[in-house]
């Protein structure tokens, strides 16, 4: 095993983002040197979500200053590093179109190799980069697009053992937060009104937590929420208090369901692996920052025996540090993948026992 240096490049969504890590990918853990993230956040603001065309536009105009920002923060020249690590998919077109074409020009004028790096991937192998989890772990992945439990087994060896039906959480809270018309980016903003809210005063519901499996569903909850709202507006409107107490029940609905169905993935993890003794349980995307959740899931995984490995919150959401480590974990096993932009890109090896889709491509 050999200490690597990694670029790492993140154009997927709403983030141009581009880092330096440097580790051994069989110690695992590793330094990161530099993390430059711009978000796109007050270009999309007037729409009310990211508009895929400017998101497409602002990467172009943003990613070699990325790049260039996370060589310098890093005290790194470009030549110096072992790869270059780009996000292919999944996400949207135009943003993985305009990271993969920089990659290629840094390549091509540097001589350094590229990796492609499934996104997903880069969430999943974050507790790696973090902690140095030892594989095998139990990962929950939640954030705007997807919603996933992995059994993590190396790079490239990931096993869904349950998934969204419908909505990702993170969706379900931006769409919470439309309608309740807090603004983008709206985890953050119900999770803040909700300080102050009771999570007990509207009675909404747990989904599928009747039903076996690790799956999960939030439409109906979402629904629920709206259906409360549009009482409360017929009734005269929506005071801050009606809002805060609603935001807080929603919220700890969604926490209610990721704990339950993290328990089932917990029993499914050690039926697989019973040797596996003191495992990691990992969360990561952008909805694993919200506290409520957080804090839920780190009791859950104390009381079921697994080692709790939260990431810092600026890990949690899309970042290129997270790209540049899994690309350097590829690099190292050889798995230099397909530079070719994938909307869609499963993580996972097995195979979907249905098609679902969303805003931001298959859930999978
Ligand atoms: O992983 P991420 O940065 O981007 C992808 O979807 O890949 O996740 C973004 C999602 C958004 O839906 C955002 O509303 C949600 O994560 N999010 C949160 C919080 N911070 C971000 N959801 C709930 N509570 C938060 N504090
Ligand atoms: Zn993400």
């Amino acid at each position: 095993m050999r200490v690597a240096t990694v670029l790492g490049i993140e154009s997927s969504c709403d983030e141009t983002a581009a880092a330096v890590v440097r580790g051994d990918a069989g110690a695992g853990r590793g330094e990161i040197l530099s993390n430059v993230v711009f978000d796109q956040m007050d270009l999309h603001a007037a729409y009310g979500g990211v508009v895929p065309e400017i998101a497409a536009r602002a990467h172009a105009e943003k990613l070699d200053v990325a790049v260039a920002q996370a060589l310098e923060e890093a005290e790194v020249s470009l030549r110096a590093v072992d790869a270059i690590a780009v996000t292919v998919g999944p996400g949207l077109i135009g943003g993985l179109v305009a990271g993969i074409a920089c990659a290629q020009g840094l390549s091509l004028g540097s001589g350094v190799p590229l990796v492609a790096v499934n996104h997903l991937e880069g969430h999943a192998l974050t507790p790696r980069l973090t902690d140095g989890l030892a594989y095998p772990y139990l990962m929950l992945l939640v954030s705007g697009g997807h919603c996933l439990f992995l059994l993590v087994r190396g790079p490239g060896q990931h096993e869904r053992i349950g998934t969204t039906i419908d909505d990702a959480p993170g969706e379900a809270f931006d769409k919470v937060a439309k309608m309740l018309d807090l603004g983008i980016p709206g985890g953050p903003r119900v999770e803040a009104v909700a300080k102050d809210g009771d999570p007990k005063r509207f009675a909404l519901p747990r989904p599928l937590m009747d039903r076996p499996g690790c799956d999960v569903s939030f439409s109906g909850l979402k629904t629920a929420v709206r259906m409360v709202r549009d009482d409360l507006v017929t009734k005269g409107g929506m005071s801050d208090r009606d809002i805060a107490d609603l935001c807080a029940g929603f919220q700890a609905a969604t926490r209610d369901v990721l704990v339950g169905k993290s328990r089932r993935a917990m029993a499914q993890f050690r039926a697989v692996f019973p040797d596996a003794g003191q495992a990691g349980f990992a969360i990561a995307g952008g909805v694993a920052a919200n506290g409520i959740l957080r804090g839920g899931l780190e009791t859950l995984a104390q009381d079921e025996g697994f080692d709790p490995v939260l990431p810092p919150l600026k890990l949690c959401t899309d970042n290129g540090a997270m790209i540049a480590w899994a690309g350097l974990e590829r690099h190292a096993a050889g798995l230099t993948g397909d530079l070719v932009p994938k909307p869609r890109f499963p993580v996972a090896s097995n195979p979907m026992s249905g098609v679902w889709t969303g805003k931001r491509g298959a859930k999978v």
